[in-house]
């Protein structure tokens, strides 16, 4: 099927380059033209893993191409519009590049034309879209609008794209819901070879959620909220694990295991970041009110998150006492692992506030220098985390890069001023970063427990065998 995907951004390429992988024609349009450049050389403008290769093969397969916006919809009959929907001064959320879209197709179609929005929009976009086509329309422009949002992980996105729980669609006609089954048939079946196999947790099929057009919207706001507010919950709990002498991360363990909370997004540390979650948790609070309901709830969740920065600031300002003139090493700048955006970024954050205090700071992160540096020109980018660490008077972990668990923290050890490790992503165990020699501040725990006395978890099964 020939496909338009509007917007080259991280949902939109990777949407594209997927959708041609199981087999579509796909031309994937952005109106930046130095974008659409680097792609046809096969250079990508963002880390993403295994999308380098998968954009290149399809392109070369001629699956794939790159054009402007007016010639990619001229004719299309499924157009997915993947644009960004970046935040208002208020809170809400920017519809302006949705629209231009609608208006181009508008404009550029004859005929009818399915159009899918994946872009994250407030409930009721779809019909402001359908409006708008119709009104815009100069050449008998007959459409449906679909709602489809995506669950898209940085990091694990293309994963994501072909091994999702679930696929969401909000139509207002059944029919139109046939077409997007053929869309999506490869992955509904999973009968295609998935190119990153090899790390793929599963190949269940997914679930086909067929809604209205203003439930599938609230469906993509609502789960971003939801697990925004797990992460808030479990960092409020871990302040006050660690002001009673708890550690959150075995009442996350207790917690997890019931399967109505479930273990995922109970990780506390330096709290989340992204353009995603500080966004969508901004606009849902926003379409709430607009619409008279009080989301205060989201509010308390956008405060706790605020609030993980300075928390973690004093905790270093507790242990150097004065902050000024001395010098920070900072693991991490992206948001998370494996992906180099750094947008609201906890590290970006915590680096200016650090800075404000007068520290001088030195940051490595593997893949996210190039974008941190646009936004945080004036600290020292170092080449690797020993030679962001010598002279440090503190070792900040903001990311949980893999990496970080395999570096010779002896020779750390060796190059820091003082050996003091700040961990905002938990990612080591006390006890093993105090026989190194480490004072270790993490989140929710306590500093010096030299040995991790762990939690001991016998499965029902074994227990009633050793009952019997
Ligand atoms: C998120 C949603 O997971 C995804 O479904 C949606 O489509 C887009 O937004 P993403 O923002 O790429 O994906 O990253 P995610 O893995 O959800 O992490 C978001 C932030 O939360 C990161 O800063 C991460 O460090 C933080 N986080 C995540 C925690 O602090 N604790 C956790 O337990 C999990």
């Amino acid at each position: 099927m020939k496909i338009s995907v509007i917007g080259a951004g991280y949902v939109g390429l990777t949407t594209a380059a997927c959708l041609a992988e199981i087999g579509h024609s796909v031309c994937c349009a952005d109106n930046d033209e130095a974008k659409l450049n680097m792609l046809r050389r096969a250079q990508m403008p963002f880390f993403e893993p295994h999308l380098e290769e998968m954009v290149s093969r399809n392109y070369r397969a001629g699956r794939l191409q790159f054009e402007a916006p007016d010639s990619t919809v001229t004719g299309a009959e499924v157009v997915f519009i993947c644009v960004g929907t970046p935040p208002l001064e208020n809170g809400e959320a920017d519809l302006s590049a949705v629209a231009k879209v609608a208006r181009t197709i508008a404009e550029h179609t004859t005929g009818y034309c399915l159009v899918i929005e994946k872009s994250t929009v407030p409930v009721q976009t779809g019909q402001q879209l359908k409006r708008q086509l119709q009104l815009y329309s100069q050449k008998g422009l007959r459409c449906d609008v679909v709602s489809n949002p995506e669950f898209l992980r940085e990091g694990s996105a293309i994963q994501d794209f072909f091994h999702p729980d679930r696929i969401v669609i909000g139509v207002e006609r059944e029919e139109v819901a046939t077409q997007l089954r053929e869309i999506y048939r490869p992955i509904l079946e999973q009968t295609f070879t998935c190119p990153v196999h090899s790390e793929c947790t599963h190949a269940q099929k997914p679930a086909w959620i067929v809604t209205d057009t203003n439930s599938a919207e609230l469906i993509k706001h609502a789960s971003n909220s939801f697990l925004a507010m797990k992460i808030s919950f479990i960092n409020m709990v871990a302040d006050l694990c660690e002001a009673v002498g708890a550690d959150v991360t075995k009442v996350a363990l207790g917690m997890g295991m019931d399967p109505r909370i479930g273990a995922a997004f109970l990780k506390p540390g330096i709290g989340f970041g992204g353009f995603c979650f500080p966004k969508d948790v901004q606009a849902f609070v926003r379409i709430a009110s607009k619409a008279g309901c009080d989301f205060s709830l989201l509010k308390e969740v956008e405060n706790i998150n605020k609030r993980r920065i300075e928390r973690l600031v004093e905790k270093v300002r507790q242990e150097l006492w004065v902050i000024r003139g001395r010098k920070i090493a900072v693991f991490g700048l992206a948001f998370k692992p494996n992906t180099d955006d750094v947008r609201f970024a906890p590290a970006i954050e915590l680096i200016r506030a650090l800075v404000r205090d007068g520290a001088k700071v030195s940051a490595y992160d593997p893949q996210a220098t190039e974008k941190a540096r646009t936004v945080l020109p004036d600290i020292q980018y170092c080449s690797s985390p020993y030679e962001a660490a010598q002279e440090a008077e503190a070792i900040i972990i903001t990311t949980e890069w893999e990496e970080f668990r395999k570096l010779d923290w002896d020779e750390l050890k060796k190059l820091v001023t003082r050996p003091l490790v700040v961990d905002g992503r938990n990612m080591f165990q006390p006890g093993e970063m105090t026989c190194r020699g480490f004072h270790y501040i993490s989140t929710g725990r306590q500093p010096e427990s030299s040995t991790d006395n762990g939690v001991s978890i016998t499965p029902p099964q074994e227990l009633h065998a050793v009952l019997k």
